[in-house]
Formats: structure tokens, C-alpha cells, sequence
């Protein structure tokens, strides 16, 4: 049987059609391209191009081929972009949920491992934050992925769909042999914009506030590792075909790391000096953002192996220097 990967051209996704071949899994990749990349996919997985708002594809999709589980990756995951285009949040990601959640219920597919967010928590009351804290999104994105959450739990009352939501932090890194990595344009995230600078890409890393309540005043984050992820997913879609039954899991590596101290490590990784400027605040940037991942560990079994700055940092510079511009070198 297959595994259907939603958005699985994408950063996150292409790893996961790694890891699945890497498990001896037989993935199938839909994707409309819209930020994914039709290189990150190996010729010998059967690739889909098209959006999963389509009900006729994945009709298509469900009949042809014998569908266990559904992995989903494919949706908008800017904040900024969704604090000014609501709308095309709610439809790419809710709407698209939607007509993925109908065409499970009418083929019969009972598993979905789904990519959420630490967005979903909005303003964290406490670190290190755990699933059982409130969930209240401060922008489109979070509030998007915490419905999307709600619409499988109900569907799975209803229609006996399982799922496991997977409410990742910062994501970052590459493969560790550099074939697939991060590929955004512009970049939005930390360290792809960190490595530009080394890549000569931009002249200087702009930090964004440098008065924070933290131990150098700029913000701490949580990174954890591409690889480590799709190694999270791997294990929850095992879970469910365990018959466990539906939950939800944080996914970071239980450590805080300033922005300045990535920068550091990112002079260490590339072994050329990055230059800085201190900017100011960036509106709705948490102070802290530091996952409990003690759930995963303890019910999933899962251990991120990449969890220091310099692991994360030296293979995301693997993938970048040797590939510029992305997937079009
Ligand atoms: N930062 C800079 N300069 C930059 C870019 C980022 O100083 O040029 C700082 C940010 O202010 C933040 C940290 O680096 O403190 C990380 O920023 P990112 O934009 O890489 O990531 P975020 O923490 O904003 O976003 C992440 C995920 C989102 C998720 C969010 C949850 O990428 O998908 O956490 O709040 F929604």
C-alpha cells in the first residue's frame, strides 16, 4: 500500500519522501508547485501535480492507486502573508482540508498524520510549552492550523478517521548528504536568511530587536531538525497503524537558542564572519518560543538526534553552498 504526501515537493514534505523511502514505504507525492519543487522529488515516486482543493484529482488519486495513510504538508505557512491575506489561508488551508477530509471519507482511508504549528499556541502563558496549554492563535496561520486540528477531530468522531497532529517549532536544516534542502524565494527564515550573507546573497542579517527579556535580548527559539521530523511523522503514522488513537504532539528539540547565538554558530559552520545589524522588533514575535517535547519522546518514542545549533546550522550549509540557487542549480 501507499502513503499519500500532500505537498510533497515542498522543504518539509521532500524529506518525508526521503525518510518513506528510506523505510521502504511506497510514497505518492500531490503537489500543486506553488512553493514546492518538482526536483526534490526522485523521478521513481509517482508525482501528482495538482492542488489538493481539487476534488477530481484526489478522486483520481484514491482510485488508482491503494491508498494506507495520508501525510499532509500542503499549505500557505507564512505569518506575515496570512495577517494580510486571511482569506487565502482560510482557503488553501481550511478549504483544502475540507475537500482532503471528504475524499478520505468517501475512499475509506482512516489514518492522516497532519503538519501543525507552535503558531497554534499563540502568546505562550509558559515554557516549555506543552499540547495541553491554551490554544489561542494570534495570527491567520496559527488560527488556520488549530481549525484545520478541529476539523479531524470532529471527522474523526463522525467517520472514524484517526490523525496525529504534529505541532512543529522552528524547522530548519538539510538532508544530511545535501540533496534536498531549504528552497524559498524570497527566504523567509532564520537561517537560510543567516547563510545568504556567507552565500553573498545579502550584505548583512538584520536581528529583529535586540531588547528582549532574554539572556542576550534577542529572541529564543526552539530548532529542530527536517530530518528529525520526518523521523517524528514516520513514527506517528506507525503509531496509528498500531490502532492507537487520534492525538497531538509538540515537535521541537526541547532546547532555546537565541537568534544571536545562531549567528555565532552559523560564523563557526561557514568559517567566515556574517555581518549584523540590529533592527528593530518585528510585530508579534514572542519573547521565548520552547517546546515540551516530552510527549513525543514518552508515547511516540521519538529522539531528535540533530540537537545542537551546530548540527542544525553545518547541514543546512551543506545543502546551500552546494546549491545556491536552490533547486535550480
Ligand atoms: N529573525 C531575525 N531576522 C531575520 C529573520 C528572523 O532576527 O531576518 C528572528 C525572528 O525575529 C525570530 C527568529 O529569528 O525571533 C526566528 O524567526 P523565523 O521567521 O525564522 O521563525 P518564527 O519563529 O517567526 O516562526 C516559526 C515558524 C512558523 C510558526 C512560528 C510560530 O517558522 O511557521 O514559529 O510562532 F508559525
Amino acid at each position: 500500500m501507499s502513503i499519500l504526501v500532500c505537498g510533497g515537493a515542498g522543504y518539509i514534505g521532500s524529506h518525508m519522501v526521503d525518510k518513506l523511502l528510506e523505510e521502504n514505504e511506497i510514497p505518492i507525492v500531490i503537489d500543486n508547485l506553488r512553493t514546492g519543487h518538482r526536483q526534490a522529488i526522485p523521478d521513481k515516486v509517482k508525482f501528482y501535480n495538482g492542488d489538493i482543493r481539487d476534488a477530481v484529482i484526489l478522486d483520481r488519486i484514491f482510485t488508482e492507486n491503494d491508498i494506507d495513510a495520508v501525510i499532509h504538508f500542503a499549505a500557505c505557512s507564512l505569518v506575515g502573508e496570512s495577517v494580510e491575506k486571511p482569506l487565502l489561508y482560510f482557503n488553501n488551508n481550511i478549504y483544502g482540508m475540507q475537500i482532503l477530509l471528504e475524499a478520505m471519507v468517501k475512499h475509506h482511508i482512516g489514518k492522516i498524520v497532519f503538519s501543525s504549528s507552535a503558531a497554534t499556541y499563540g502568546e505562550p502563558q509558559r515554557i516549555p510549552i506543552k499540547e495541553s496549554d491554551p490554544t489561542e492563535p494570534t495570527n491567520p496561520y496559527g488560527e488556520s492550523k488549530r481549525t484545520m486540528e478541529k476539523m479531524m477531530k470532529w471527522v474523526n468522531s463522525a467517520h472514524g478517521i484517526r490523525y496525529i497532529s504534529l505541532r512543529y517549532f522552528n524547522v530548519a536544516g538539510a538532508a544530511e548528504d545535501g540533496h534536498i534542502g531549504e528552497a524559498h524565494t524570497p527566504e523567509s527564515h532564520l537561517v537560510p536568511i543567516i547563510l545568504q550573507v556567507p552565500l553573498k546573497k545579502r550584505a548583512a542579517i538584520t536581528v529583529y530587536g535586540s531588547d528582549y527579556p532574554t539572556k542576550d535580548g534577542t529572541c529564543i527559539r526552539d530548532y529542530v531538525h527536517v530530518v528529525d521530523l520526518a523521523d517524528a511523522h514516520m513514527k506517528a503514522l506507525n503509531y496509528l497503524r498500531q490502532g492507537n488513537s487520534s492525538d497531538i504532539f509538540n515537535l521541537g528539540s526541547g532546547n532555546g537558542f537565541s537568534v544571536k547565538e545562531m549567528i555565532d554558530s552559523a560564523k563557526k559552520a561557514t568559517g567566515q564572519d556574517i555581518k549584523v545589524i540590529i533592527g528593530k522588533r518585528r510585530a508579534g514575535d514572542p519573547a521565548r518560543l520552547v517546546a515540551s517535547s516530552e510527549k513525543a519522546e514518552r508515547v511516540l518514542g521519538w529522539q531528535p538526534k540533530y540537537t545542537s545549533m551546530e548540527a542544525i546550522i553545518s547541514t543546512a550549509w551543506n545543502w546551500h553552498k552546494t546549491h545556491p540557487n536552490g533547486f535550480n542549480d
